[in-house]
């Protein structure tokens, strides 16, 4: 495995998390603060161009992975020349191509997507009430991403995964609900723990825990079953005995998973992030603009990487830590 994609920890990074846009169709209170972010200039976002040319250099080097995210990846309007230009890197060794969306516009996409290639959907969903929906995202649009999911569940994705940030006070009440989902639609529903990102007003009571939740379920469903986990999942896998869908969760607070953690990721902006939670970051758009060799930008990333950190900082060490919004990481934005 390449050594500019192992750190200093022996881990070997095989996914790469590709932010294709800082703007969203959606204004998520636990993604964005309440007064929006600045969205880089457009000259400062990497081309679809310059992103095939970074795929490739990643995937030569050993990525079987990637995952496009944004802000909403699907405001993009070159999103399918792009995916189009990630499909023709599996001759190069990649396996799979996932994207994480908040599904206001997959009904439309969701055919189109499945044949350019996509394997994997991730759907950000937490409610399942119409009124909550708006509340939390600022916007109505809940018909529009549950007509999404159910369209994409007829194509031919290798999975759709729905995505369920949990918050107390706000959604905490319909983690059953969001479980009877996997009842009768083949869907993986994962419950994150909220976590805290520079203006989304996290705080430690708001978070609920990964046992907390568990309990919560398994008081409803006593023979809740423990399903087997790959070594670099982000979630722990459960099922409901004959349901047929699935259900996971990301403990990303309560029980980080960095041991295994085979994951990097590149804003929009090209920037390089080793971790979701750290602020180191190289911009990687500067160095390829200036036209050096591929050589060269691996060895700019692979010094990046080497410095990358056990694990983030903590829970009680996160909150003071200057980090980006989640919008400009890797999900969702501003501006009208
Ligand atoms: P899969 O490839 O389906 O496993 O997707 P994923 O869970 O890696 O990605 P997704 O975009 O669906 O994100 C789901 C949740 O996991 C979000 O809350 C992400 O912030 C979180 N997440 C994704 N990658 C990482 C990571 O490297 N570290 C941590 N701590 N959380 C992550
Ligand atoms: N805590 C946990 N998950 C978050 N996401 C966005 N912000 C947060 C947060 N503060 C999730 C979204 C999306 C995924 C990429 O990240 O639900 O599905
Ligand atoms: Fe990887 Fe950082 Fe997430 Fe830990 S917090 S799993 S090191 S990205």
């Amino acid at each position: 495995f390449s050594e500019f994609l192992t750190d200093s920890f022996a881990r070997r990074h095989n996914y790469l998390r590709i932010s294709l846009t800082e703007r969203c169709n959606l204004r998520c209170q636990y993604c964005m603060p309440e007064e929006g972010v600045d969205l880089s200039s457009k000259d400062k976002l990497l081309t679809s161009e310059e992103i095939l040319q970074l795929a490739k250099v990643f995937v030569r080097e050993g990525v079987q992975k990637i995952r496009l995210t944004g802000g909403e990846p699907m405001v993009r309007k070159d999103l399918h020349y792009i995916i189009e230009g990630l499909n023709a890197l599996r001759s190069e060794g990649l396996r799979c191509l996932g994207m994480t969306t908040n599904g206001v516009t997959l009904s439309r996409q969701a055919e189109r997507l499945s044949t350019a290639g996509l394997d994997e959907l991730n759907v950000s969903l937490d409610t399942l009430v119409p009124a909550k929906f708006e509340f939390i995202t600022r916007r109505k649009a809940w018909e529009k991403v549950m007509l999404g999911i159910d369209t994409s569940l007829k194509q031919n994705f290798s999975a759709v995964k729905i995505n369920c940030v949990v918050m107390r006070g706000i959604n905490e009440d319909e983690i059953c609900d969001f479980v009877e989902l996997t009842e009768e639609k083949n869907i993986d529903v994962r419950f994150i723990e909220y976590m805290p990102f520079d203006g989304n007003r996290w705080n430690f009571k708001k978070m609920v825990p990964f046992q907390e939740m568990l309990d919560v379920i398994k008081g409803r469903w006593p023979t809740l079953e423990k399903l087997n986990d790959k070594p670099n999942d982000t979630s722990k896998s459960f099922k409901v005995p004959g349901f047929k869908g699935q259900m996971g969760f990301i403990t990303s607070m309560s029980n980080n998973f960095c041991g295994g953690c085979n994951r990097l990721r590149i804003t929009a902006d090209g920037n390089l992030k080793v971790c979701l939670f750290g602020n180191a970051e190289v911009s990687l758009r500067d160095v390829m603009r200036s036209g050096v060799q591929d050589e060269e930008l691996l060895e700019i990333i692979g010094a990046a990487v080497r410095r990358k950190k056990k694990q983030h900082a903590g829970m009680l060490n996160l909150p003071k830590m200057k980090n980006r919004p989640m919008i400009l990481i890797g999900k969702m934005l501003k501006t009208n």
